[in-house]
């Protein structure tokens, strides 16, 4: 299995109140992650820190193979555009857009389009739609939906640009039992795949379908 990440020492503190010490760890390709531990522990700090939406961090990181401080900003933007797919814990929707926009929002932002929104992302946002069971939200006020109904529109946002790695925090939160199976699933094959899977979750009872379980 091929390492994707790793990370070397990392130190992160918020003031004078450390939150990962000397923390390491390696994440591969056909790898499914559970990070778990109690809150306030440092899981949403360390999968920021993995994303790269937080940099303030001592430590070695390395992305598919390279040290991300040598990379220019506009190449960390790509990466995070098309190799990060990162769930929110709390979803991050935009609620003046519909859900179909809400999900395209990746390809939207992305550093090298700049072109009207192509068949092919059209394609994969329906495909994502019937992934996680959305079809009855079209049209729906994104401030009207219920949390879990939030939480899919997210996975599928997070999924738009097929991305290598796949950050999840707390992705089951809001869900009931038969759409958590239904995630874990998406999940496990996505994994099998080759995707990163890194998974944060307080949830011990789904922990069995990960390969390995980390405890902040
Ligand atoms: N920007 C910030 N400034 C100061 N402290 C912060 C900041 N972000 C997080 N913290 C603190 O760092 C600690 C770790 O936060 P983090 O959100 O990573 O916890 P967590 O393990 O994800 O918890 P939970 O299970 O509740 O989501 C917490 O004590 C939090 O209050
Ligand atoms: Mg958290």
């Amino acid at each position: 299995m091929c390492t994707v990440i790793s990370l070397n020492n990392i130190q992160k503190s918020f003031g004078d109140r450390k939150i990962l010490d000397h923390f390491s760890c390696v994440f591969k390709q056909h790898q499914f992650t559970i990070i778990t531990g109690r809150s306030g522990k440092g899981k949403t700090t360390l999968l920021h820190l993995i994303g790269l939406l937080d940099q303030d961090f001592s430590g070695e990181y390395l992305l598919f193979g390279q040290n991300i401080r040598s990379l220019k900003p506009s190449k960390k933007d790509l990466i995070r555009n098309r190799s990060i797919g990162f769930i929110f814990q709390n979803y991050h929707l935009i609620p003046g857009l519909d859900m179909q926009s809400n999900i395209m929002l990746p390809s939207i932002y992305s550093p090298l389009s700049g072109n009207p929104i192509s068949k092919k992302i059209s394609q994969r946002t329906e495909d994502l739609i019937g992934m996680f069971h959305l079809e009855s939200l079209q049209n729906r006020d994104i401030r009207t939906l219920s949390g879990g109904e939030q939480q899919r529109i997210a996975i599928a946002r997070a999924l738009l640009m097929d991305p290598d790695v796949i950050l999840a925090d707390e992705p089951t939160g809001n869900l009931d039992e038969s759409n958590t199976n239904m995630i874990m699933d998406q999940f496990r094959n996505l994994t099998d795949q080759g995707k990163t899977m890194i998974m944060v979750t307080h949830d011990r009872s789904i922990a069995d379908r990960a390969d390995r379980i980390i405890e902040l």
